[in-house]
């Protein structure tokens, strides 16, 4: 019989940035290597320091490996309200997992973090002399020591309230640093090709990990752009494809986005991108095609689809049409091979997504897409739904004032079959699906009354 699994405490020094992203990062990545959440873990809300129970230092390890979310994690030896509880737990720590950390052949060295606080170094020392009663055998090396352990201390999230004690002090071993250096050795501002929606590096990361992308799986992208979520999936060893609407952004030709560059020069294109990191081998291709009308036979299977719909504000949503569907009263071209662009609302444009994702996605791979909204009248119920893929996490990132885009996860948790294409369709829920058909008029409409209002005040 296996051995009872039992769980072991970590702390998760997260970053305090896009702070409704961390917790599903966090899930997605456990799940992937094995570990889980428990419900206790829920309540993290906005503070850096998080409790984490999981079976081994292995599954610890392979998380930082990926989150950008996280900056460090530690294997937790004590924590407490104040000193006296956290050196109290300390000495309840079992000491046969301190030992092989502390004997006599090591080196080590202990590191004061504070947060909402600084401490002077005199405060430092204080700290570290306090913790003489652990049995520290080995030698303190400050430039390369073997093991590092450190004193968090946690002050609050108020930089407008100061306490003098600490909220919570927490002590542990250092395992591993997360993964926050991708933002910049990836940033956008150093990147071959570039668009005016390339995805910010960091947040490319964050979809790659919400959609649970890992080493030899296939990832597509139907709205590519310039590629900026191919390149993060590429990174975590994905193979990928991409797709877009229009033919200069896929054979990187026409104006350049660059400020003091007019037009896009040879080779600026999104297998350059994967190259210039070192992931050419992971590029698989990149066709002008609709999104609206995908052109795969059936049965193609994709690990994660992840994506970037356009909303209309920076780059048009256009779809092909056909002769027929020219609305009357307006001129037919005479007939030719070239398709007819039409505007694509954006419910139909999520209906599609969802549908393709639905057919296209192995069972359990997921979909995440950004999904605009007009806050004021955002409710839970227009995030669009389908049959046969779960929601799974709903993030949301503040755009301006009113407008807000939501990053979706999905996952696939059952097969399609042909009457699943339309049966969301029939329920109540597809109503209010339909008003993300106002939001370009609506995000323009705040603009427009923003302007007056600014012009409004400079006058008076
Ligand atoms: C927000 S951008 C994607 C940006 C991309 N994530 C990047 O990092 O560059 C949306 C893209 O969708 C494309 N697009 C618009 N309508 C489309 C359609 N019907 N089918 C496929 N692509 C479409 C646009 O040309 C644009 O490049």
């Amino acid at each position: 019989m296996a051995p009872p699994c039992s769980l072991n405490r970590y702390l998760l020094l997260m970053a305090q940035e896009h702070l409704e992203f961390r917790l599903p990062e966090i899930k997605s990545l456990l799940s992937l290597f094995g570990g889980q959440f428990t419900n206790s873990q829920e309540t993290y809300g906005k503070s850096p320091f998080w409790i984490l129970s999981i079976p081994s230092e292995d599954i610890a390890r392979n998380l930082m490996k990926r989150t950008v979310c996280a900056k460090s994690i530690f294997e937790l030896w004590g924590h407490g309200k104040s000193p006296e509880e956290l050196y109290s737990s300390l000495k309840n720590y079992p000491v046969e997992k301190m030992v092989p950390f502390l004997h006599s052949d090591s080196t080590y060295k202990i590191k004061i973090h504070t947060f909402n606080k600084t401490l002077t170094q005199e405060e430092k020392v204080k700290r570290i002399d306090a913790l003489e009663f652990l049995p520290f055998e080995g030698k303190v090396n400050l430039k390369k020591p073997q093991h590092i352990f450190s004193v968090l201390e946690d002050y609050g999230l108020d930089p407008n309230c100061i306490p003098e004690n600490p909220h919570n002090i927490y002590f542990g071993r250092w395992i591993a640093d997360g993964q926050r250096e991708l933002i910049e050795s990836y940033s956008v501002k150093k990147r071959h090709f570039i668009g005016n929606t390339s995805m910010d590096a960091g947040l490319s990361f964050i979809m790659a990990n919400h959609g649970k992308v890992k080493e030899n799986d296939i990832v597509f992208d139907p709205f590519v752009g310039t590629g900026g979520l191919l390149v993060a999936s590429a990174h975590f060893g994905a193979y990928v494809y991409g797709t877009d609407i229009d033919y200069n952004t896929v054979h990187g030709l026409g104006k350049a986005s660059r400020k003091n560059q007019k037009w896009r020069g040879p080779d600026e294109n999104i297998r350059a991108n994967l190259r210039q990191y070192g992931l050419e081998k992971y590029y698989l291709d990149v066709l002008v095609s609709d999104a609206s009308k995908p052109s795969w036979r059936k049965g193609t299977y994709f690990d994660a689809i992840i994506t970037d719909p356009p909303y209309g504000i920076r780059e048009s949503t256009r779809r092909t049409g056909s002769q027929k569907e020219i609305p009357k009263g307006i001129e037919k071209c005479p007939e030719s091979h070239v398709p007819v662009s039409l505007s694509y609302h954006l419910s139909d444009m999520f209906f599609d997504l969802l549908n393709f994702a639905a057919e296209s996605l192995e069972l359990g791979g997921r979909l995440v897409y950004w999904l605009p909204v007009y806050t004021p009248e955002y409710t839970e119920e227009m995030v669009p739904w389908h049959p046969c893929l779960k929601l799974i996490s709903n993030c949301e990132q503040k755009l301006s004032s009113h407008t807000s885009r939501r990053l979706i996860t999905m996952e696939k948790v059952k097969k399609f079959e042909n009457r699943d294409q339309y049966s969301h369709l029939l329920s109540d829920q597809f109503l209010p699906y339909q008003g993300h058909n106002s939001f370009r008029e609506k995000y323009f409409s705040g603009i427009t009354k923003r302007i007056a209002k600014e012009e409004k005040s400079g006058q008076e």
